[in-house]
């Protein structure tokens, strides 16, 4: 699939709607600064051209009512900061006062819309409020890659009226995630962790095929060994998946993709800061342990393969991250692949695995750190996502 790049769209010189995700407010205080950096290129790159921009986004779930904790407005000083440059914040999305202030904008200036959101008709794809965005502007660029699975108005209404192109990061991340699904520079590793197998069956499935080794961990990897005839006592699992989880683990045999499952796991009694951890080898789980984290053997285990590997894709943290006692086997592969930076392609897929490698200061040192939760798992799955089909043409 090809989509419109920024170099196939003349924008010199031109008012340009940029639809941004900065989905990153909550209480009024931006909680991370990733996007809004991940955006800086496109920005730049049309401020050299001579552009005037106006900036979109939409930020929460405030279902077409106006949260004032959900506004937008902590972004435009953030955006100043990081730009050295003014970033004008504008209370609404349409409406006269929006135009005014559009028609208004000169080369170089730069304006933030409020929240899209706050309209129901943006999450409705409502093609008035569309057709009003589009008229802000001469042209549409969309870098807003991480809401890309949502069909939306600013995302497939607007470039429905506006000549169009996907920006800087959107580009980046279609190319490299689709990158790896198609030629990936092998043997390619994935690791697949996180709580559910639920959220992650299309993606483990598109991946059996595509890559050499997959490693699952997290909480799923429990409902991967109650399928293998594991007791897992108190930890969880989705019983209901079991069934899946076989259907995976056989598919995976016949794609004669190396499947490799936790040897060991690191347990307490209770999901609490300083309760007594220990390690066992999986199968030997005393009663009410609960499995919060990957052993060391299994991590040991991982290095040779992590150290031949040429492509290493990563989502999902290993065990309860959210507690530092339980995130060791995740800063492990985040180190891991780190030192792999020149030598693999090294690419961390989105949402919370993103969040902890932030946290860790670690985001600079892989090859590519995605911006998308959602939607960079359904690019993966090999699904067509509305915004970048609405680039196709
Ligand atoms: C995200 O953060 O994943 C995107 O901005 C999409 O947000 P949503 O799940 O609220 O649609």
């Amino acid at each position: 699939m090809n989509i419109k790049l920024l170099k196939d769209l003349d924008y010199r010189n031109k008012k340009v709607y940029l639809r941004v995700d900065y989905n990153v407010v909550e209480n009024s205080k931006v909680i991370d600064e990733f996007r809004i950096e991940q955006s800086l290129p496109t920005i730049k790159e049309l401020l050299a051209k001579n552009c005037s921009l106006i900036l979109a986004s939409h930020n929460g779930r405030p279902e077409g009512k106006v949260e004032k904790s959900l506004s937008l407005r902590p972004v435009a000083q953030v955006l100043a900061n990081l730009l050295k440059r003014k970033v004008s914040f504008i209370d609404d999305c349409v409406g006269q006062e929006v135009s005014a202030e559009a028609e208004a904008l000169k080369p170089g200036e730069i304006m933030l819309l409020e929240n899209l959101r706050f309209h129901e008709a943006e999450e409705k794809n409502n093609s008035l409020f569309a057709k009003s965005m589009a008229r802000l502007a001469e042209v549409y660029v969309d870098d807003a890659f991480a809401n890309a699975h949502r069909a939306h108005a600013s995302m497939v209404g607007v470039p429905k009226y506006l000549p169009h192109a996907a920006g800087l990061l959107m580009q980046k991340e279609f190319e490299t995630l689709t990158g790896l699904l198609k030629s990936p520079r092998r043997p390619f590793l994935a690791v697949v962790g996180g709580a559910k197998i639920s959220t992650k069956i299309e993606v483990l499935k598109s991946l059996i095929g595509k890559a050499d080794i997959i490693f699952i961990g997290g909480a799923m990897a429990n409902t991967f060994l109650q399928a293998q005839g594991f007791d897992v006592e108190k930890s969880l699992t989705e019983p209901d998946l079991i069934d899946t989880a076989r259907e995976i683990i056989e598919l995976s045999k016949n794609k004669k993709v190396d499947l490799i499952l936790p040897t060991d796991l690191v347990v307490a009694k209770a999901v609490k800061p300083g309760a007594n951890k220990r390690t066992v080898e999986v199968g030997k789980l005393e009663k009410g342990d609960i499995a919060l984290d990957i052993g060391k053997e299994t991590m040991r285990s991982l290095i040779p393969i992590i150290k031949k590997a040429k492509t290493i894709f990563w989502n999902g943290t290993l065990g309860y991250a959210e507690l530092s006692d339980y995130a060791l086997a995740s800063k492990d592969l985040a180190y891991l692949m780190a030192l792999r930076k020149g030598k693999a392609e090294t690419v961390i897929g989105g949402g919370d695995t993103t969040a902890f490698v932030e946290k860790l200061g670690m985001h600079n040192r892989y090859s590519f750190v995605s911006t998308g939760g959602g939607a960079s798992l359904e690019l993966l799955s090999g699904k067509q996502l509305p915004a970048l089909e609405a680039l196709r043409t």
